[in-house]
């Protein structure tokens, strides 16, 4: 019997990248999934964003495992949209028990030199609307009366203060206060809600071409390059453990570790899967 036989689980940002191996594990897990993806542009990123293309290829992953999927193209900081297909989803699939909120962006600059438009626009969709995700499901899940799991992807950038990253590091700080407190406003209910710190993983928004997409270009790798500036500030970006980049897979692992009963008395916690960078 696989771990999450009869669960459903909700991921965000499965397009590509991290999402779509979470909803594709999970559902190797045995759960059906809800998913979606804006697949659109962002004024604060210079990474090109995925496609339909990519969300229906994570839709085709997930029935290759022979689960089911309901998923859409919307974003996540429009509350009617995620409302209607949490509404959907659990009406075609009977329930809900895990919450994946893994969308995010990211975009580089000195903290002088954001845009209020850029900092406008990490917030609202790293924060403001990982809480709308919330704010949506977790009515659902206390409804239900059977508990369930939220998983909250922050970052290194949760803990560390990453220079060139203000509104990006703003942003996953928040969401690690976000999940403690969450954890004791549900956990009367069995709701548990973790957070998971990934390091450097290999996917557009750290520089990896995608199927074709172009990674973000960090304007800084230069800067870091110069021996006055690594002195000072390479440190930040160093591991414990010898490899530079992990695959989405391996945040995955956890994913699946915080979503099963394997961690049925973790909850408020911080899961670093980062290669000993916080530990820098
Ligand atoms: N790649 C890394 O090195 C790294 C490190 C630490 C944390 N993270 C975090 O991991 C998560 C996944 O990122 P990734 O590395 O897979 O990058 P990615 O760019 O490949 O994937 C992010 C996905 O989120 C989607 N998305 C963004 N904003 C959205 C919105 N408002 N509504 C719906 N979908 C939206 C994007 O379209 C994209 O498909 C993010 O929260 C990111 O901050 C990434």
């Amino acid at each position: 019997m696989a771990r999450l036989d009869g669960q459903v689980a909700l991921v965000t940002g499965a397009a590509r990248g991290q999402g779509r191996a979470h909803a594709v594990r999970l559902a190797r897990e045995g759960a059906d999934i809800i998913a979606f993806d804006s697949c659109g542009e962002f004024v604060s990123t210079t990474y090109d964003p995925p496609t339909l293309a990519d969300l229906k290829e994570t839709v085709r992953l997930v029935e290759e495992q022979g689960r089911r999927i309901v998923w859409r193209q919307i974003d996540a900081r429009d509350v009617p949209a995620v409302t209607s297909l949490v509404e959907d989803g659990t009406r075609e699939l009977g329930r809900l028990d895990v919450v994946v909120v893994n969308h995010g962006i990211c975009s580089y600059a000195y903290t002088w030199e954001v845009t209020e438009e850029n900092w406008d626009e990490i917030i609202s969709v790293n924060l403001t609307s990982v809480w709308k995700v919330v704010k949506v499901v977790s009515p659902y899940l206390i409804d239900q009366g059977e508990g369930g799991s939220i998983i909250v992807i922050s970052s290194v950038a949760g803990v560390k203060g990453q220079p060139f990253l203000a509104p990006y590091v703003c942003s996953k700080h928040a969401i690690v206060g976000l999940t403690k407190t969450l954890a004791n406003e549900l956990g009367p209910h069995r709701i548990r809600v973790n957070a998971i710190l990934p390091g450097g993983v290999k996917t557009p928004m750290a520089g990896f071409e995608w199927n074709g997409q172009k990674g973000e270009q960090n304007p800084f790798a230069g800067e870091l390059d110069k021996p006055e500036v690594a002195a000072q500030l390479g440190s930040i970006f160093m591991n414990a453990l010898p490899d530079r980049w992990m695959e989405p897979e391996d945040i995955s692992n956890a994913v699946v570790f915080l979503a099963s009963h394997d961690s049925h008395y973790i909850t408020g916690t911080e899961v670093r899967v980062d290669l000993g960078s916080t530990a820098r």
